[in-house]
């Protein structure tokens, strides 16, 4: 079969694809499902099945043991990394919506975590030093508002272990990231600060996925 396409970029992946390999793959258990069916009034906007598991797989990889979120929505990233801890691991993550961190909360303690995984209710930019002195940290995770990436990318890069992962979700920012708006450019910062800082590498999950290794 020959293949001319998928060198530039072009996907093969449609909804029966996508839904067989998510089966195969990435099946939800009773936590998980509960996690990603999302509160009549709360937007469904969590990472994909897929890319949930690339999460737990990634956080598996790196051993990390301590990790950071920005944006918890209602759990369904945090429970998949938060399953990826050792005994003794930790993971805090951030929510600025009360309403989003008390769904969260219930999932997270549903999913039998509570004692690993803990909502930081507040705003990213103010909560962030507030973990300072819990680092350095294996892995930070953001998934927030995408106008403080490059913020939230400086203070993931200053707070990790060198070999501490570095991820962000929306880097393709709906298809905007090129677009002169103060989104693109702080989108574009944070690619180009992890870049600098890490070895990194933009997956073409649906809407990019940055991940970085700190140098
Ligand atoms: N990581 C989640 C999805 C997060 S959606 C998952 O995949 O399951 C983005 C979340 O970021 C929303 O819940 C939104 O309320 C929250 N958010 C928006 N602005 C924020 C800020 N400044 N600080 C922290 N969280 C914020
Ligand atoms: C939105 C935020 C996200 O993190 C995402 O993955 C999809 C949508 C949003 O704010 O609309
Ligand atoms: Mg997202």
């Amino acid at each position: 079969m020959a293949d001319n396409d998928s060198r530039a970029g072009a996907r093969y992946a449609d909804e029966q694809i996508l839904t067989y390999v998510n089966r195969v793959h990435a099946s939800h258990d009773a936590a998980l499902a509960q996690a990603f069916a999302v509160p009549e009034g709360i937007p469904q906007i969590q990472v994909g099945p897929s890319e949930g598991r690339l999460l737990y797989l990634l956080m598996k990889l790196a051993g990390a043991k301590k990790i950071v979120e920005v944006g918890t929505l209602v759990g369904y990233s945090a429970i998949h990394m938060a399953r990826a801890l050792p005994a003794g691991g930790r993971l805090w993550s951030i929510e600025f919506d009360p309403k989003h961190a008390e769904v969260a909360r219930k999932n997270i303690a549903a999913a039998g975590l509570a004692d690993r995984a803990s909502v930081v209710v507040g705003a990213g930019r103010d909560m962030l030093p507030t973990l300072n002195d819990q680092g350095p940290f294996d892995a930070v995770f953001i998934d927030a508002d995408k106008q403080n990436y490059d913020h939230y990318g400086r203070w993931a890069v200053d707070h990790l272990r060198p070999g501490g992962l570095v991820l962000g979700d929306n880097a393709y920012l709906f298809g905007k990231l090129m677009e002169d708006s103060d989104t693109g450019r702080a989108m574009r910062g944070f690619h180009e600060l992890v870049a600098a800082a890490c070895e990194s590498v933009c997956l073409p999950t649906p809407d990019g996925l940055v991940v970085g290794i700190k140098k």
